[in-house]
């Protein structure tokens, strides 16, 4: 993997104001994600930049405006960072994810996580449980995602789940697929560490993505065709594999961010029968579902979070993410060296 992050610079601001509805939180863990690395790169298709990075966020409330009442001061929380707002059909029929209106906090908003305090709609926040640690709760907004794909899918019970790309979502999305009783997995990668970390996550088979017959070597390995195909890159020759490992009648769900125009095998997914389906981010409930699961010890940080910065070395940590040789990266504010 080629290292394309570039200019990632910390810069002193005023501290925010605390508007109505909101809380200030002082950040102890933040996590830097895909989005966050493409988005440096200059190739996240929504996130102009100069941006304010950051949005798996872990932190403690410092302060509330006068009008919250969801949260207090002290209160150890993560943020959900989608900020729907509440009025359009999409926030009105349980859909908030894809709000008319959306912005995202850490994502091209004004404000991101990787600051040492932020401020935030209050009823953003999830309070952590005490037995939480805060590394574990780094995970809770990565999880998600994976959460909600396999909800949006109908769920995976007794399905041939195939997983494209073994990086963080993708072994999330393993993760979720296990917890939600797929009968059989298989997951892709180019780099060989990584289908190694999905072997070790009980992967049932792994498998190098550039292989000319990778599409015909896992449905020998299967014995069948996939059932549902999570594709965690979203390049042509995910797509393409996707389409064809799902043929027929699967559903090819889409999580990974396109960075560029892919084009989808219309005719086979017409005369086959295949249900392309996108996902975007999650719901509250996905967050409820993954702290679960992490309190149950089924996603842990110690297979996930294999590098841990200080804010002081943030440009290190976005380079860290994309060298191919990690999973979660976290900063920490805090953290000595
Ligand atoms: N849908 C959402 O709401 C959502 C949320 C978060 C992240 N994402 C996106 O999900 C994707 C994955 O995120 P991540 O944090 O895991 O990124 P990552 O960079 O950690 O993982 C990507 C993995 O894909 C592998 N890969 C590259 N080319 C491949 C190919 N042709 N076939 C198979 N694998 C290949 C890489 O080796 C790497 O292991 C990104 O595009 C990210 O933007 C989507
Ligand atoms: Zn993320
Ligand atoms: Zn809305």
């Amino acid at each position: 993997m080629v290292a394309r992050v570039s200019g990632v610079e910390l810069v002193e601001v005023d501290e925010p104001e605390l508007r109505p509805g909101e809380a200030l939180v002082e950040t102890t863990v933040v996590g830097v994600c895909g989005s966050d690395t493409h988005a440096a790169a200059g190739e996240h298709p929504f996130v102009p930049l100069p941006y304010r990075p950051g949005h798996e966020v872990v932190g403690a409330v410092r302060a509330v405006a006068a009008d919250v009442t969801a949260v207090g001061v002290g209160d150890r929380v993560t943020v959900e960072p989608t900020l729907p707002c509440g009025n359009c059909k999409m926030c009105r029929t349980g859909r908030s994810n894809i709000c008319e209106n959306l912005r995202f906090f850490g994502c091209g908003y004004e404000q991101g996580g990787m600051a040492e305090r932020f401020t935030v709609p209050a009823g953003r926040l999830h309070r952590l449980p005490d037995a939480m640690s805060d590394l574990q709760a780094a995970l809770i907004e990565p999880l998600s995602t994976p959460v909600h794909a396999v909800r949006l899918a109908g769920g995976v019970r007794d399905k041939t789940v195939v997983v494209l790309g073994a990086g963080t979502i993708g072994l999330l999305v393993l993760r979720a697929a296990q917890h939600g009783g797929a009968r059989r997995t298989v997951v892709t990668d180019p780099l060989p560490q990584k289908r190694e970390r999905a072997l070790a996550m009980g992967a049932g088979a792994v498998y190098d993505a550039t292989r000319p017959d990778l599409v015909e070597a896992v449905r020998a390995e299967l014995g069948e065709s996939a059932d549902v195909v999570f594709d965690c890159v979203s390049v042509q020759s995910t797509v393409d594999q996707a389409v064809r490992l799902a043929s027929k009648g699967g559903i090819v769900m889409v999580v990974g961010v396109p960075v560029r125009p892919v084009s989808v095998a219309l005719p086979e997914l017409q005369d086959l029968q295949v249900r392309l389906q996108g996902s975007a981010t999650y719901m509250p409930e996905d967050y409820d579902a993954s702290i679960e699961m992490i309190m149950s010890g089924w996603v842990s940080p110690d297979d996930f979070v294999t590098g841990r910065f200080p804010l002081e070395e943030a440009a290190a940590a976005f380079a860290a993410s994309v060298s191919g040789s990690h999973l979660k990266v976290t900063i920490s504010p805090g953290l000595a060296r």
